[in-house]
């Protein structure tokens, strides 16, 4: 099989749900921008050679339905012969998109592909605007459809993951964010359009302003602070708006490329994507996903979590991810070192494609050859991709 390389990986700011840069920013025009982004950090792509656009999205309904795949690229002007797809793995939703492009190209069905993802969850709440579980099937499986604050609860409960030790990683994650965006080390966000409605002579007139850093970072969290918010999922519990990641609007793209056509094209390759794969847990403790996918990924590859020099680690919620990180024995200088989901954001369906972009940032920064991203997956699933730096 041929290498899938990954030469551009980019994604836009992570910005909160209704109160956040893009709460006016419809989800086509953050993900048409990056893709154009994406291109123009692509010298020499005539885009007409781009194969296909797989979009990520967990809730491709309404403003990001109708096949936001195939729209975005007619919204963002690539030439007509560009087709496009939904891929949908709720929060690996991204991530699937970027391998179901790599394939492509490692087949030898595709020259060049890019690999996608997009979520407002400002227009499209979490669970879609109308969900429909399956009446019959939730009379005895109603854990399949479970709120994902519920299954994080489960895996504090089960495994013994304190509050304590829960606020303490939000605070990290929230302390490492804040030093990397001061330091202005988040060198995978391009700067995107938002979109605010002000009135002017009794009307709206639709403004636009940049955006270029992630809004939900609150720099100034307190262990204390953190201790004093209410459990939001169930009382008595111990997840809180605080231990939970952000619910966040977001776009992110990575354009892949055969061996041959980087060399046509005389681009300098930044990683390659080696291996994808997930696997199937408990729905009503999904968050322990990752610590399933993680081993099972590096046993395709062949290597162990010690040749790993940096994991992207999804914060779906502090107790889980502290739970899988603590099982797969993980250093923790090695997870998130610029902050995760609990302070960035976690635009499900991007999410994915937005971990690959800051992954193969961080792996830049500080020379680490393997980067694992991984995620846990509503339904009871985990995501976990390998990717490896080009000299
Ligand atoms: C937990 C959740 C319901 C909270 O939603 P929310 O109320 O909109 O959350 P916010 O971030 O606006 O925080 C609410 C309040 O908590 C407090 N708060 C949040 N983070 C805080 C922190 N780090 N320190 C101190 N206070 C904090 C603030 O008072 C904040 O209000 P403010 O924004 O007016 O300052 C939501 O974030 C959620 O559902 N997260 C999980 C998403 C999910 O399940 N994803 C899929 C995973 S598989």
């Amino acid at each position: 099989m041929r290498d899938a390389y990954i030469v551009t990986s980019v994604r836009t700011p992570g910005c909160r749900r209704a109160k956040g840069a893009f709460k006016d920013t419809r989800p086509e025009d953050m993900l048409a921008f990056i893709l154009n982004a994406a291109l123009k950090q692509t010298p020499n792509l005539d885009p007409k050679i781009i194969d296909d656009v797989m979009v990520g999205c967990a809730f491709p309904e309404a403003e990001q339905g109708l096949n936001i795949g195939r729209i975005v690229t007619q919204i963002a002007g690539l030439p007509i012969e560009v087709s496009g797809a939904t891929v949908n793995r709720f929060c690996a939703s991204g991530i699937e998109a970027i391998a179901l492009a790599a394939l492509r190209v490692m087949a030898g069905w595709s020259d060049v592909a890019i690999g996608s993802g997009v979520e407002s969850m400002t227009y499209v709440p979490m669970g879609g605007n109308m969900a429909r579980p399956h009446p019959e099937h939730c009379k005895t499986h109603a854990d399949l459809y479970v709120s994902m604050g519920i299954t994080a609860e489960n895996v504090a409960k089960r495994y013994k993951i304190s509050r304590q030790e829960q606020d303490e990683f939000a605070l990290w994650s929230h302390q490492k964010a804040a030093e990397a965006t001061a330091k202005k080390l988040f060198t995978e966000i391009v700067p995107t359009p938002a979109f605010k409605y002000v009135t002017e002579n009794g009307t709206y007139k639709k403004e636009s302003f940049l955006m270029s850093h992630d809004d939900g970072i609150r720099a100034e969290t307190t262990l204390e602070g953190l201790a004093k918010l209410r459990p939001v999922f169930a009382a008595g519990g111990s997840v809180t708006a605080g231990n939970s990641s952000q619910t966040t609007d977001g776009a992110a793209a990575t354009i892949l490329m055969s061996g041959d056509k980087v060399k046509e094209l005389g681009l300098k390759p930044v990683a390659k994507l080696k291996c994808y794969t997930t696997v199937g847990c408990r729905p009503d403790e999904m968050g322990v996903g990752p610590k399933y996918a993680i081993p099972k990924l590096l046993k395709i590859a062949g290597l162990s979590i010690k040749d790993i020099g940096l994991f992207e680690l999804n914060e779906a919620f502090a107790s889980q991810a502290l739970y899988c990180a603590k099982e797969l024995g993980i250093e923790m200088s090695k997870i998130n070192i610029h902050g995760g989901a609990i302070a960035l954001g976690h635009p499900l369906g991007c999410t994915g494609a937005k971990l690959c972009a800051t992954l193969i940032a961080n792996m830049r920064e500080r020379g680490a050859k393997y980067g694992v991203e991984s995620m846990c997956i509503g339904g009871g699933m985990g995501a976990a991709a390998l990717i490896e730096l080009c000299d």
